[in-house]
This record gives C-alpha cells, structure tokens and sequence, in this order.
C-alpha cells in the first residue's frame, strides 16, 4: 500500500527518466534494509529538481519487493500543526487497522500514540499526562509503532518537502535518525538544502557521519535526458531553446514546455516581484502566470480558494474560501484537475497542486484584502465543523483582526494544545495570541480590560457578526483602515486564554527567538 505524495507527481503515463546513478543507490539501500540495520535517505535539491519524483519512483520500487510504503508530506504554508507530516504519513494507515494490531504496543505507548495521531484519539487516558520535558516519551511511542508496522515485512516511511516541516516533526525525525527502529525500516526524506532550519541540518549531517543516512543529491538532468522528458512532439531547436532557459531542472522544463504548446514561443515575466517571491526564474513565472490567466473567473476564483484552504485541500473548504457554492466549486475542480493545475489523491474528496511551486505562486498573486477575508471564510467554515483548533489557528492567525478577543482564545487554546508535545508550535501560537492583542489599541493593558469585562458579552469567535463574509469589500476596506472594528470587551474565555498565555509564552521562549520562529526563510 502507498499512501500520500505519489499522486502529484507520478503520473501513469509521464516517463521516469534519467537518475540512473542515484536508482542504483536506492536499490542498495533498499538490500541494505532487507537485510538490516535500518537505514535512513536524504534527497536533496533545488525546488523541482526532482525529489518527490525519485521518491516516488523508489516508493515503487519498494513495493515491487513487497515492502509497506507510507508517504507523507509537509506543506510550505501550514507548518504548525504538531507531527503533521508524520500524521500525513502514517494516521490514515494507522486508522484503517484492526485494532488488535496494536494491542501488543501496551497501553503506555498506545497512550502516547493517542497524542500524535488524531486517529486514535480515543485512547487517550484520563489523568496525570507526561510532563512537557517528558514529550520524548511519544518518540519513543512512534518507533514502537514503526517497529510494529515493519513486523511482518519492510517498511519505507517517505517524508517529503520535510523542509517546511513543524518543528515536532523535525524533532521526532532527529530522534528516529539517532535512535533508528529495531526493525527493517527505511525512513527517506526529501529536503530543499537552501530551506533547512538548522535543527534538521545539524541532524541530517549527524546521522550521515555516523553512517545512518545515505545523502543523494540531485543536479540538473542531462540534454539527451531532457529531451526524453520533453517528449517526441517538441523539436530538437525548441528542446534545446527549453534546455538552455530551464538549466535541466525538470520543473521548469514542463511549465515552460506547456507554455509553449499553448502560444508557440517562449514568454517574458511581467510579474517580476511574484516570481522573486516564489523563487523560480522569471520565464518559469510567466509560463506559469499565463498558463493560471487562461482560465476562466471561476476556475481561478476556486483555485485561488484551494490555495488559501490548504494543500492537499477538499472542495467544500476551497469553495468556503472562495465564497461560492459547493456545486460551483465541484465544477471549477473539474476543470482545474482537466488542465492538470490539480490532481486528485488516494484519499476521496481530496485533492493536490500538481506541485507546491503553484499553489505558492497562486497564493502570492491573490490581493492581500481577499486573501484575509478567505482565511476568516476558512476559519469559519472548520469551526461550523468543529475542527481541531490547530487547523483553526492557522487561518485566525492569518486573519485576527484588531482586538479579536475570540481570535485570541483560539490561538491560546491551540498553544495550550500544542505546549506538551510541541512547544515551540505553542510558542508561535501564544505568540500570534499576544500580537493580536498587541494590535489593538491600549491592548497592552490587557489584563486591566479582562477584569473589567462588561456584562454583554461580544459575538462569539467566528460568528458572522464577528467575521464579515463579504470577500472583496471587507478586504479592501480594512485594508485602508475605513473597517476598523470598535474594540470589543473580551469573553472570559480570552481573558484566561490571554493571562495563560503570556505565562505560558514567557516559559516556552523569549519574545526574540518566537520573532525567529515567525520569520520567512527565503527561497532557494
Ligand atoms: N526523473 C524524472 N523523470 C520524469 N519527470 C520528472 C523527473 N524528475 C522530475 N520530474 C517531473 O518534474 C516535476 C518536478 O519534480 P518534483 O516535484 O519531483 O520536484 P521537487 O524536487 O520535489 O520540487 P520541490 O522542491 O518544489 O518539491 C514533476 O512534474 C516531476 O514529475
Ligand atoms: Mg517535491
């Protein structure tokens, strides 16, 4: 069974080729599992260079010799939410077990495991839980569980784009390389090197000379390997025109090889700060701004919707976002999934960008008034839901507006979630707690306004009161200031949520290294 990545990329009918050197490689490792110790891969490269790729292509080589792949991804706009490229990878699987399975983990480490993975949520115990020191128990707890999914025959866990990934995750991946299941499993990463916070780049250079990690790094692929790639339908000069614009990195030899297909020629960029700001060459941009402006209103409304909901994303949060109906939204996916912008997933009602470089380039090219206005639709819909309130965090944190008392409860109430496993995603939470307090004028009497709470109490978080859906209209009049909401007298819950916060913030981390953790890293 694989689960996860392999539907962006591999497509049936799209050749693999080239990486001839580095299939040889896997191959090796791949003996090396079977006959233990564990091993451990990095592949590393720039965007599009062909990561998720080889990963995928040595997934199916793993499953040829009949091992279990599992494959999960972080996502370059979501990187708070605890373990989640481990839960991407492994907590469907996990779900679809019979329970007996893991009966043998003993009820401690399936106690633990009930704090990572939202598919085994009820086997949480009541009582006294770890203390946060203690949070290397659940470590402890996940290589338990690899060494018991790897029981009966191999098991290669692909963790992709692991660049972006949450900062548990980057601790959970440094633990499992120092400490490697005593089983047959092969853990693969794909990383962006330029992109690495340096907590994984310490642990991927430590476990490589300890000789846990086998390093691949991938370069450019040759003219004749590019030529394969771009098929026999672009001729010779156009192939090498392509080679020569794209420097053989294979992303950009599809975008702009589908940009030719379409106007005959290559295009120049006039969207220059977007492409500096998603990191591609300025013809890769143009290729890729063309090919979104072909489409009709409809189809861009709802994938720039997708982009704001997530990645992968599901249609009714994507038509949230974009503020039209779910029948709407349906069509404009099957137009978008006809122009290959996305791909559907093994997992139903869910879909993908074809790759992460475009939903970033559709996220950075919508306005920033309609942008804030889809998370608050985002926010809105997943508390309708009852979403977990890390998912719900991620969109308040991108929309709280000046002295959004509910805003602060949630993103205190999703710090107070995260503080035992995952503090520093705590510390961003209780941090964006404290800047939306901040904003509000006088706010920093904070404490001062939660004890003198009036009677009435505000409209709840989320409530159509407190977040106008209006898209364009709210977004442009906040946006001069116009819109500025009346300070609102906070609800308990934000009072509390706010006096534990800035407890908790002043535990975790100091205001600096929580302005750190806030801070975009550049593009490669
Ligand atoms: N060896 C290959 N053979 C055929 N197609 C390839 C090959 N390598 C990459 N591609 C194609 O090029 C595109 C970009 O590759 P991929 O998504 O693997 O890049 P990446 O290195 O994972 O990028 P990112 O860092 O942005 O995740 C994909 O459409 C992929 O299918
Ligand atoms: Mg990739």
């Amino acid at each position: 069974m694989t689960q996860g990545v392999e539907a962006r990329t591999a497509r049936e009918h799209d050749p693999f080729v080239g990486r001839a050197d580095e299939l040889d490689c896997v191959e090796h490792v791949l003996d090396e599992v079977e006959r233990g110790p564990p091993n451990a891969i990095e592949v590393g490269g720039e965007p599009g260079i062909g990561k998720t790729r080889l990963l995928a292509e040595l997934g199916a080589h793993a499953e040829l010799r009949g091992h279990l792949v599992l494959m999960g991804a972080a996502s370059e706009l979501e990187r708070e939410l605890p373990f989640s490229v481990f839960v991407h990878a492994l907590d469907e699987y996990v779900a679809s077990l019979d329970p007996g399975q893991l009966s043998t983990l003993g009820a401690d480490v399936r106690a633990e495991l009930a704090h990572v993975f939202p598919s085994l949520t009820t086997l949480r115990r009541e009582g006294k839980l770890a203390l946060q020191h203690e949070r290397y128990r659940s470590h402890r707890a996940v290589r338990s569980l690899l060494e018991q999914l790897a029981e009966t025959r191999p098991l290669m866990l692909v963790l992709d784009d692991f660049q972006w990934a949450d900062s548990a995750s980057v601790e959970l991946l440094g633990a499992l390389l120092r400490r490697p299941a005593a089983a047959a499993v092969l853990v693969a990463v794909a990383v962006r090197p330029c992109q690495l916070p340096k907590r994984l780049a310490v642990a991927l250079e430590r476990a490589q000379r300890a000789g846990a990690l086998t390093r691949i790094e991938l370069g450019a692929l040759t003219p004749l390997e590019a030529r394969e790639l771009l098929g026999e339908t672009v001729d010779a000069a156009r192939a090498a025109a392509l080679y020569e614009e794209s420097g053989g990195n294979p992303f950009y030899l599809e975008q702009l090889a589908r940009s030719l297909t379409r106007s005959g020629g290559l295009t120049f960029d006039p969207h220059g700060e977007t492409a500096a700001a998603i990191g591609v060459p300025s013809a890769v941009a143009a290729a890729l701004f063309q090919e979104l402006a072909l489409l009709s209103d409809d189809a861009r409304l709802v994938l720039e919707g997708a982009a704001v909901a997530g990645d992968p994303f599901e249609p009714e949060l994507a038509a949230a976002a974009a503020a039209v109906s779910e029948a709407a939204a349906l069509d404009a996916i099957d137009q978008l999934l006809q122009l290959d912008l996305i791909r559907i997933t093994d997992v139903p009602r869910r879909f993908r960008f074809r790759h992460p470089l475009i939903r970033r380039a559709v996220y950075e090219a919508t306005a920033g008034g309609w942008r804030l206005a889809a998370h608050e639709r985002c926010a809105e819909e997943l508390a309708a839901r009852g979403a977990p309130v890390a998912a719900r965090a991620h969109h308040v944190e991108r929309s709280a507006r000046q002295g959004d008392f509910g805003a602060v409860a949630v993103l205190g109430e999703a710090g107070e979630a995260a503080a035992r496993l995952a503090p520093a995603s705590a510390a961003r939470w209780f941090g964006a707690a404290l800047v939306s307090f901040r904003r509000r004028p006088r706010a920093r009497s904070a404490p001062h306004c939660c004890l003198h709470a009036p009677a009435a109490s505000p409209p709840p978080v989320n409530s159509p009161k407190a977040i106008p859906t209006s898209s364009n209209a709210s977004g442009s009049r906040r946006r001069t200031g116009e819109y500025a909401p009346r300070p609102r007298a906070p609800p308990s819950s934000a009072c509390s949520a706010f006096r534990r916060t800035r407890t908790a913030t002043s535990r975790l981390r100091s205001p600096n290294s929580i302005a750190q953790s806030r801070r975009r890293r550049p593009n490669c």
